[in-house]
């Protein structure tokens, strides 16, 4: 894809008020929820409050930029599947999509009964015997979870801003995340998404949690956006695990590797950020 054409993709996704057709616009008891379809740009996506929460490409049939796939350059065929916060569900449904020919179990926690419905509405949430919906709270499920998860995508919409709201500050707290690396399997791995940007507070905060990982995991990396960029509010993707030694693969030896992947997985790839971004 032309730089051009992504600035512009990323233009639309910043002003998606902009040609864009709204299929649904609701509040719920949790937050107010709407699907937003983008033709020129074949995009569909799920807004929390008016933010863009996750979406896919409707041609590609592939998430827009989903950090779930990073797990593809670390496990060759992860098993046990758990993700923390369920939105659109885009990337446990491309995974269903991809994998559902292999023994594998997905289960999905999400707090809000409507983002379910929605996800299985307009994001082909499939109903199947290995997709297992949980309607509870991320950390009332961490507290009550026996099982063990090769992989964990953390990816509630934590933030900065929300560090010391009450709905959220359990997601950098120590016991949350001692209940993460013990609900892993020994080569499991956690991908922990945080919003943030990095200057000023914000960057102490990331650095901070970063020490806080690093007490309790034995490896983590970080994938962000452009290294240099410190003013964008972005997602910053924490890898973690309790291997002696995380190596990642790229690009990654999958079923299927056509270019629609490949161009994930480079994009992916672009965003690996050294730690020392938020130490020095
Ligand atoms: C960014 S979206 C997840 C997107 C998803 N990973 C995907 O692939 O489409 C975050 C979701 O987490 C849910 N959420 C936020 N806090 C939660 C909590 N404490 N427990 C369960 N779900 C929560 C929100 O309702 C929202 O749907």
């Amino acid at each position: 894809m032309k730089w051009q054409q992504k600035i512009r993709d990323f233009h639309q996704l910043l002003f998606p008020h902009h040609h864009s057709y709204t299929l649904f616009d609701k509040t719920s008891s949790y937050q107010h929820l709407s699907v937003k379809y983008q033709p020129q740009i074949n995009f569909l996506g799920m807004f929390s409050n008016n933010k863009f929460m996750a979406g896919y490409n409707t041609k590609t049939k592939l998430p827009w930029n989903s950090p779930f796939f990073l797990t593809d350059f670390y496990l060759k065929k992860p098993k046990e599947i758990l993700f923390l916060g369920g939105g659109p569900c885009c990337a446990p449904t491309t995974l269903w999509e991809r994998d559902k020919s292999r023994p594998i179990s997905i289960d999905i926690v999400e707090q809000d009964p409507l983002v379910i419905k929605l996800a299985t509405k307009f994001f082909d949430l499939p109903q199947d015997p290995s997709v297992s919906i949980h309607h509870t709270k991320a950390e009332q499920f961490l507290e009550e979870n026996k099982k063990k998860y090769d992989v964990i995508f953390f990816d509630l919409g934590f933030a900065y801003e929300r560090r010391n709201d009450i709905k959220f500050s359990f997601c950098s707290q120590n016991s949350t995340l001692e209940q993460l690396k013990n609900s892993l399997t020994p080569q499991g791995i956690i991908i922990y998404v945080v919003i943030s940007h990095r200057q000023g507070n914000q960057k102490k905060f990331l650095n901070q949690l970063y020490k806080k990982f690093n007490k309790i995991f034995k490896n983590c990396e970080l994938y962000s956006d452009a290294p240099q960029n410190n003013k964008k509010n972005q997602s910053h993707i924490f890898i973690l695990s309790q291997k002696n030694k995380l190596v990642s693969q790229f690009p990654p030896t999958p079923s299927q590797l056509n270019d629609h992947w490949l161009n994930l997985y480079r994009e992916l790839q672009d965003k690996k950020t050294s730690l020392s971004t938020l130490t020095l």
